[in-house]
């Protein structure tokens, strides 16, 4: 069986953690090379994973010709660039969250895969996990009713001084809302089926680095609304509640369940079996890549995300309801 060929661009901790493990154990992906700033730093993760191969810049990566794709895991503020040069090289591109840091870039981004032959897509993990296929499935069969709600949340303290001074820091893309309030907008966009027409949120804005590093509101979607927050410096929250107009779907780990997964429908608890969500993910993308079929989440999904995200960090500055339309203009 052919397997699509890859290649790691950042050794992050993100890539240690989850990425190159997963990469590891997906059936239709080979993982062949990573690549850091810092050679040094490439060949320690080169020999820890038993890699054939690692490269001392990111450039080198996007020339070898062995490699068909690129898992991007830098900090947020350079994915728009390396997706840009990996198109140009013609690799295709599975890109951490968030895609971008600006609706600008993303379209970019977009503009250049369309002329290309390159596939892209944003590594929103949770959206792979079956439990949300389940809960999917449960409403399509209308055990809830009509989505009127979504109430979402990703919170956790921010206490390394290290890591604080990445994720806060303007220019390598900082800030809650792109970090993991990505994830609470994502699956009001998910559930509801469409795109929001107005956010209205409030926030905290760091101090010193200018960024948010907590919020809370919502946003406006044809069929209801969604009630979103997320945060640095609450404790770890992570769940998601859908309802309808009949009932609802709870899940406690909404983003990243540990071994089993336990969702509520209707009150009644559903179990599922210990998954990796990652190898899903990396399965998807690889397959589509080989057999030439379409991807749950083309490009343009990225964009809508990006276009929702930028409209809300505009509403924690200004303080104003948004309409996402008119930033759509
Ligand atoms: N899907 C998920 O579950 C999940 C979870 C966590 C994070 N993420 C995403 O994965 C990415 C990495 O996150 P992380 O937490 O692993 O971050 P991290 O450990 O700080 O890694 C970021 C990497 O970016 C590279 N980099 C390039 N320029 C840099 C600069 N000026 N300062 C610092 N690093 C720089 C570094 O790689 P080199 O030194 O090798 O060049 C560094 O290791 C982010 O986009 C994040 O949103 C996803």
């Amino acid at each position: 069986m052919s397997k699509l060929r890859w290649g790691v661009l950042g050794c992050s901790s993100f890539a240690r953690r989850r990425g190159i493990p997963a990469l590891l154990t997906t059936p239709s992906a080979k993982l062949v090379a990573v690549a850091s700033r810092s050679k040094e730093k490439a060949e320690k993760f080169r020999s820890e994973f038993g890699l054939a191969r690692c490269y001392g810049s990111y450039e080198e990566l996007l020339d070898d010709p062995d490699i068909d794709a690129i898992h991007i895991t830098t900090v947020n503020g350079l994915h728009a660039e390396w997706m840009l040069k990996s198109i140009e090289k013609g690799k295709h591109v599975l890109c951490e969250k968030p895609f971008t840091t600006s609706v600008e870039q993303a379209e970019k981004v977009a503009a250049a895969a369309e002329g290309s032959k390159t596939k892209i897509m944003e590594g929103l993990v949770w959206r792979f996990h079956p439990q949300h296929k389940q809960a999917l499935k449960a409403i399509e069969q209308g055990e809830i009713g009509d989505v009127r709600l979504v109430r979402a949340a990703f919170t956790f303290q921010l206490q390394d001084p290290a890591v604080a001074a990445i994720r806060l820091h303007p220019e390598l893309g900082g800030g809650a809302m792109l970090d993991i309030g990505c994830y609470p907008v994502s699956s009001s966009r998910f559930y509801f089926g469409s795109e929001p027409s107005l956010v209205n949120v409030r926030g905290y804005v760091h101090a010193e680095y200018g960024v948010d590093v907590h919020m809370a509101g919502s946003m406006e979607f044809p069929g209801g609304v969604s009630l979103i927050d997320c945060g640095f410096d609450a404790p770890f929250r992570t769940d998601l509640e859908i309802v309808g107009s009949t009932g609802r779907i709870y899940f406690p780990k909404a983003w990243q369940p540990p071994q089993e997964a336990t969702l509520y429908l209707n009150d009644e608890p559903i179990v599922l079996p210990a998954t990796n969500q990652y190898v899903l993910m990396f399965e998807h993308f690889s397959t589509a890549i080989l057999q030439g079929s379409s991807l749950d989440w083309e490009v343009t999904d990225a964009v809508l995300q990006m276009k929702a995200i930028e409209a809300i960090i505009h509403s924690i500055h200004s303080r104003q309801p948004e309409t996402v339309q008119k930033r759509q203009s």
